[in-house]
């Protein structure tokens, strides 16, 4: 553990965590808290941006979202699990921020764009949503960490994040390190119809879900589509299940089921089956740990308590500078 290299990263709690969650972001939370000073928050008030409206499921959200950490392997112990609205400092640093941000570099960013046109059932238009991204540097930069562990679709923010630091340091002096986007190595997670996983589309496997529940929704996961028979060869390259034997199973395993599959020895039924063990076997010990939760860690409150308590300190540091350097 360096304790000198800091990392940081937060979600939005929109819901629960899948497969897809765990192995584009989550596995390398779990990495890098051994290595590094960790701070990892629940980004409640970004979750405002878009769904200020109805805030009735947002703390249930929050809870079950640090369950789901604390399942995949978070320890509460080694790194710092807050949340961002009990950081006020987040607060003034996104204000701070904003007044060198260009109003031009927001509406340009490309994942306002996208959103603005394909969130359709919500207005968009409000300013919080705009300034997104300053709010995101804000909690990035707080913390000088050297890298942040995010899914490809964040690499937008990312830059952002880079820009406002340099116009800072250009402005008042060297105070933000530029972030390094920390990427997982491609983990390619398809939902169960083929498609992205998303909570959205109804066609994740989640990190909760109860092994019944799984065994159904395997049974009607795509395979192949192209093979329509017991005896036709498939082809694992196109199959919607073959990568999830990448992500579960060791090499060897891997080379036996692409063998049994392009010849027709391995049917689907079959190789669904070796899926789901090795499912059982993935998910069994995560499930534990998040049961044990209040037994080992008091509750979900207490955790984000002394999360938030590390998470100011450090805050606090880089405000006093911030305040310093811009003569307030
Ligand atoms: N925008 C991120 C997401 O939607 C969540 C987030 C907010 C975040 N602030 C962050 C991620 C800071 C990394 C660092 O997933």
């Amino acid at each position: 553990m360096d304790t000198q290299k800091r990392t940081l990263s937060g979600m939005r709690p929109t819901g629960p965590l899948h497969l897809g969650h765990y192995f584009g972001v989550l596995k390398n939370w779990v990495d890098l808290q051994e290595d590094c000073r960790a701070y990892f928050f629940v980004a409640d008030w970004h979750a405002l941006t878009t769904d200020f409206a109805d805030t009735a499921v947002l703390r249930h959200n929050i809870g079950e979202m640090v369950r789901d950490w604390v399942g995949a392997g978070l320890d509460p112990e080694k790194c710092a699990l807050f949340r961002q609205s009990a950081v006020k400092e987040h607060g003034e640093l996104t204000l701070l921020l904003s007044m060198i941000t260009p109003v031009s570099w927001l509406t340009r960013n490309p994942t306002y764009k996208e959103q603005q046109q394909q969130i359709v059932n919500k207005d968009l238009g409000n300013a919080g949503f705009l300034c997104y991204p300053v709010l995101m540097a804000a909690d990035i930069l707080m913390y000088k960490p050297f890298g942040v562990p995010v899914g490809e679709d964040q690499l937008p923010h990312l830059e952002l994040t880079r820009e406002i630091a340099r116009r800072f340091n250009s402005f008042y002096g060297e105070v933000f390190p530029e972030p390094q986007a920390l990427l997982t190595p491609a983990a390619k997670c398809p939902g169960l119809d083929g498609r992205k996983m998303s909570k959205s589309y109804g066609n994740g496997i989640f990190l909760s879900d109860a092994m019944t529940d799984i065994e159904s929704k395997v049974r009607g996961m795509f395979t192949d589509q192209a093979r329509m028979r017991r005896s036709d060869p498939g082809n694992p390259d196109v199959c919607n299940l073959f990568p999830y034997h990448v992500l579960l199973t060791d090499a060897a395993t891997q080379a036996d089921i692409r063998q049994g599959c392009v010849t027709a020895s391995l049917g689907c039924v079959d190789c669904k089956k070796i899926f789901l063990d090795r499912l059982r076997v993935f998910l069994e010990p995560l499930q534990e740990r998040r049961a044990s939760l209040e037994r080992r860690y008091g509750s979900v409150e207490d955790i984000l308590e002394a999360g938030n308590e590390k998470a100011s300190a450090f805050a606090g540091g880089t405000m006093d500078e911030v305040r310093g350097k811009m003569g307030l």
